[in-house]
């Protein structure tokens, strides 16, 4: 399965933060915010990625990621050139699918919690229909909200609804079948003039092929597209790092584990940044983890 991450939009809710570079590259408190959802994309062993961003900062992004090579990847680039709604990256990526299936996440979603990658790898190897998650959250009306019925099975989906039935709301991070380009390529507008996330899953939704996994109390959500949401998931991740000594969505790390690149690989891409804290902390990973006198031999 290839994967997408969708890297546009305007950031309104941050500004004047991001009048001049996008929100996916501000700080998430030791490192990028795209380096988040890429990770998630690694975890689901997802090594091919359309990097879909704004005309003005693609370069960024390009400076940034490069060609992904030296984390065992492969990306693509393309741009939105206004933000029309989270399906249109469906429409943009047609050619890059290849009439395969997609994972896509949003640029600003932060995934956390023990046995996420497990999650993740299955849902990849879903062949038909779609499988999406539901997540509680005390502010439904902020998002794609989901009803359930006692069986767990979805009822209905609605995008930000004024009285919301259920407290579920749908992160940014879907897999669908190869189909979902051409259910993309029929939709219209909503009424705030965008094409909608939530309009393809209405779709499946009514062919019985949508599949709703429940992510419970043990999984972190959080978006950070509010000064609010930004800082706090800058806290987050401060705080369990602090604790733990281990970084979260450390790309160089995860890429490392789920074997996108050898231990040689990864013990140059610490060297590279000696000095430079974030890159100690690959230095000393892979010194605990190769035991020192392997460590010596790469
Ligand atoms: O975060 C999960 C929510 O994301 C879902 O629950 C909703 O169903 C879904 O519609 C979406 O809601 P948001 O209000 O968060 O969407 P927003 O317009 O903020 O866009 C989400 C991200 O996608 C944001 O980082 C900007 C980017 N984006 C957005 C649009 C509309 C694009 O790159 N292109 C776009 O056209």
């Amino acid at each position: 399965m290839k994967g997408i991450i969708l890297a546009g939009g305007a950031g309104t809710r941050l500004h004047p933060l991001t009048i001049p570079v996008s929100k996916q590259l501000l700080p998430v408190y030791d490192k990028p915010m795209i380096y988040y959802p890429l990770s998630t994309l690694i975890l689901a062993d997802i090594r091919e990625v359309l990097l879909i961003t704004t005309p003005n900062d693609q370069p960024l992004f390009q400076a940034l990621l490069g060609d992904g090579s030296q984390w065992g990847m492969h990306y693509t680039y393309a741009v939105q050139e206004a933000p029309r709604g989270l399906a249109e990256a469906f429409i943009i990526g047609r050619d890059f699918l290849e009439g395969g299936a997609a994972a896509m996440v949003l640029g600003d979603n932060i995934f956390y919690g023990r046995g996420l990658g497990r999650i993740l790898r299955e849902a990849a190897t879903l062949q038909s229909g779609a499988r999406i998650f539901g997540y509680p959250v005390r502010d439904p009306q902020r998002y794609g909200i989901i009803e359930l019925d006692s069986n767990g099975a979805p009822l209905q989906i609605l995008e930000k609804p004024s009285e919301p039935r259920s407290n579920l709301a749908v992160p940014g991070l879907y897999f669908y079948d190869h189909t979902v380009v051409d259910i993309a390529a029929g939709l219209k507008p909503s009424e705030r003039g965008e094409l909608e996330i939530t309009d393809i899953n209405n779709v499946y939704l009514q062919r019985g092929a949508l599949e709703v996994e429940v992510l419970g109390r043990g999984f972190a959500w959080l978006d950070a597209g509010t000064p609010e949401a930004l800082l706090q998931s800058s806290n987050f991740v401060h705080t369990i790092e602090e604790r733990q000594g281990f970084k979260i969505s450390c790309v160089e790390e995860v890429a490392w584990r789920r074997g996108f690149i050898d231990n040689s690989q990864f013990i140059h891409l610490g060297e590279k940044g000696e000095g430079k804290p974030y890159f100690d902390y690959l230095r000393r990973i892979a010194a605990e983890e190769l035991s020192h006198a392997n460590y010596k031999q790469y």
